[in-house]
């Protein structure tokens, strides 16, 4: 009996997926030539793996027991390749790496240095938010995620980097831009433009206003720290940001950092991929590279005193 790795990847693919459709996105083959294949394994090892009820196919007992070893030598198999790509130089590659739009602010100078020191290296780079970031780990999309602490309840494996202090933007003609301590009321009545639902950042505020009983009411919400930091200096209400994001506008002074008990919330910056996932040698370096030389790429701007 002869059963080749093909074979092993066409069934655990159409195990895992319960149809020949799936499966045959998944590796980008027909329908026709997955069908066959199967048949071809059933006839070969002379054993029914699959129990077809209508259009899905159900596993059979011996089938079940069949896709944990084609589980395991897939496993092995890509180890073997994660392996040999790991004893070549890290001097080609591709890489995909998706952030969260707040840390696009220093992920940005980060891959330029990294692709500087690594000319062969290719690069996809997708920005977006905390939402759509955990959708595309769910996906294997990406190498590597930057995003702040993953929730727990996804297969995820992330390492922090960097602290990610959110504070209190205003514009200096605001009325409380002049005050110096400002209590968590005094500010809760103000007009607060916020980052849409599916944001980290929207998210860490109402957690941190939640554990002061605080709901805050959001009028104006806008998809961007950009535009956040626009409408703020127009003096359309206050934002709460990454400190990461404001310091060309705090240093010509056309916002100011309001000094507010509670405040900065303190986040972190993660490095995330999925869990067990077997990091190509470009991708690995990247991930080492971010954590030692993150905190190089920013500056933190701090409360007007
Ligand atoms: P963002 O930030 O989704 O608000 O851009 C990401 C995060 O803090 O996880």
């Amino acid at each position: 009996m002869h059963i080749s790795l093909r074979q092993i990847r066409i069934f655990e693919a159409v195990g895992q997926a319960g149809s020949y459709t799936r499966a045959a996105e998944a590796l980008h083959l027909s329908q026709p030539a997955i069908s066959m294949q199967i048949k071809q394994l059933e006839k070969d090892t002379g054993i029914t793996l699959f129990e077809r009820r209508g259009r899905r196919m159900h596993l059979s007992s011996a089938g079940k027991e069949l896709l944990r070893y084609a589980s395991q030598v897939m496993h092995a198999y890509s180890d073997m390749l994660g392996t040999i790509d790991s004893m070549k130089a890290v001097s080609s590659g591709h890489l995909a790496v998706s952030v969260a739009t707040t840390a696009n602010y220093f992920a940005t100078k980060l891959l330029a240095e990294f692709t500087a020191q690594h000319e062969g290296v290719t690069i996809t780079l997708d920005v977006t938010n905390r939402q759509k970031l955990l959708d595309q780990l769910e996906n294997h999309e990406p190498d590597l995620v930057i995003m702040g602490e993953p929730p727990r309840g996804y297969n995820l494996q992330s390492e922090q980097f960097m602290e990610n202090p959110l504070v209190v933007i205003a514009s200096p003609h605001h009325p409380l831009a002049g005050k110096s301590c400002l209590e968590l009321p005094d500010v809760l009545g103000e007009q607060f433009i916020m980052r849409e639902k599916g944001s980290g950042t929207r998210g860490a505020i109402e957690k941190h206003l939640s554990q002061y009983g605080v709901k805050q009411q959001t009028s104006l919400e806008m998809r961007s720290n950009e535009t956040i930091k626009h409408a703020v200096e127009a003096g359309l209400g206050l934002g709460i940001v990454s400190a990461h994001t404001i310091q060309p506008e705090i240093n010509s002074g056309r916002l100011v950092i309001l000094n507010v008990e509670s405040f900065p919330i303190q986040r972190h910056w993660h490095i995330v991929m999925r869990r067990g996932k077997k990091l190509s040698p470009v991708a690995k370096s990247f991930r080492e590279f971010v954590c030692q030389e993150a905190p190089k790429f920013i500056s933190v701007s701090e409360p007007q005193k």
